[in-house]
């Protein structure tokens, strides 16, 4: 099959796009799928050959016109992290095209996108809890930090609400950070001028993936304790190695491990996900209770990342899982 691997993005998680797809890309198995990496930037699509000459991708039709012909492709497999990859756009366009992709569909990838959103799709999920929050939009600006002191106890976490990797995003201890806080998640680089804050819960962090494999069936990898000398785990903590402890499979207990599956199977359902998707959350202390964090609908493939590092301790290779992902997208 001709695959195009799609890279890049419009956001500040561009970087971890590229890194993402080459991780792809050197992992499948090129004997079988022929693979084109296409990068997607605000400023043009394209397709570079192994001299990195620049080969421009038709938007009409997604085709590429490549020494004399025109190249067709039979799926996209989406790696692009934030817009326009994992908030539906592609999707849509691909869905017009009637070109199959990896990835969840559009209504799923846009509500996703939007964590405020997603958390009131997900609040009667027996088992799952969610940190008490404010979404904020762009006409509330103004009285925002009023807002958010009248409705929460610090300390918050404030974030883009349609953004990724931490980027844009602050803990707050005290009142005086507050305001800053907010300015720097709605000035994050597109990702949709609204903002989420929530109050903090404290414990242990995880991260678990699901996905669907090529028989029909829902698979749930082992999960990931996420352990940062940082204040959080924040961008430098992602993706500077040696920042963070990561475990796979997270020391927890069999009853834990059985509630975070279910928690798992009841998201994708319910979400009507599709391919890989990773779940964040927070198990607090004192309470023994899974928090929600986020859902990531094309969650990263760095070296890094934590579904790669899930994968081999489910005892898969990451070749074999991506490949997984293309045949159960292609049928
Ligand atoms: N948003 C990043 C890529 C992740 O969830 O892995
Ligand atoms: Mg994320």
């Amino acid at each position: 099959a001709k695959i195009a691997l799609i890279t890049g993005g419009y956001t500040g998680e561009a970087e971890v796009s590229f890194k993402s797809s080459a991780f792809v890309n050197s992992q499948l198995d090129h004997d079988k799928y022929d693979i084109y990496l296409i990068t997607v930037t605000k400023e043009a699509w394209y397709y570079e050959d192994l001299d990195g000459k620049r080969h421009p991708i038709s938007k009409a039709d997604f085709t590429l016109p490549l020494h004399g012909d025109i190249l067709t492709f039979d799926l996209a497999f989406i790696m692009v992290h934030g817009v326009p990859g994992e908030d539906g756009r592609l999707q849509s366009y691909f869905d017009l095209l009637d070109i199959p992709y990896t990835s969840c569909d559009a209504l799923t990838s846009a509500l996703t996108m939007n964590k405020g959103y997603t958390k009131a799709i997900l609040s009667d999920i027996p088992e799952l809890h969610l940190a008490k929050s404010v979404l904020l939009f762009e006409s509330q600006r103004p009285e925002a930090l009023k807002i958010v002191e009248s409705n929460l106890s610090l300390p918050y976490f404030v974030k883009p609400n349609a953004g990724g990797s931490s980027i844009g995003m602050t803990k707050v201890k005290e009142s005086a950070q507050l305001q800053e806080a907010i300015d720097k998640a709605f000035d994050a680089e597109n990702t949709g001028k609204q903002v989420i804050v929530e109050e903090f819960v404290t414990g242990r962090e995880f991260s678990e993936g699901i996905f669907r494999n090529s028989k029909g069936e829902l698979v749930v990898l082992p999960a990931t304790e996420v352990r940062t000398t940082r204040e959080f785990f924040d961008y430098e903590a992602k993706y500077v190695p040696g920042l963070t402890e990561e475990i796979t499979p997270a020391d927890l207990t069999v009853e834990q491990q059985e509630r975070a599956a279910r928690i798992l199977r009841e998201i994708y359902v319910r979400l009507n996900c599709k391919g890989m998707v990773r779940v964040d959350f927070f198990l607090e202390n004192d309470t023994d209770k899974f928090y929600f964090i986020e859902i990531n609908t094309i969650p990263g493939q760095t070296p890094q990342s934590f579904i790669p590092q899930q994968v081999r301790a489910f005892g898969m290779k990451e070749g074999d899982f991506y490949g997984e992902l293309i045949e159960t997208a292609l049928q």
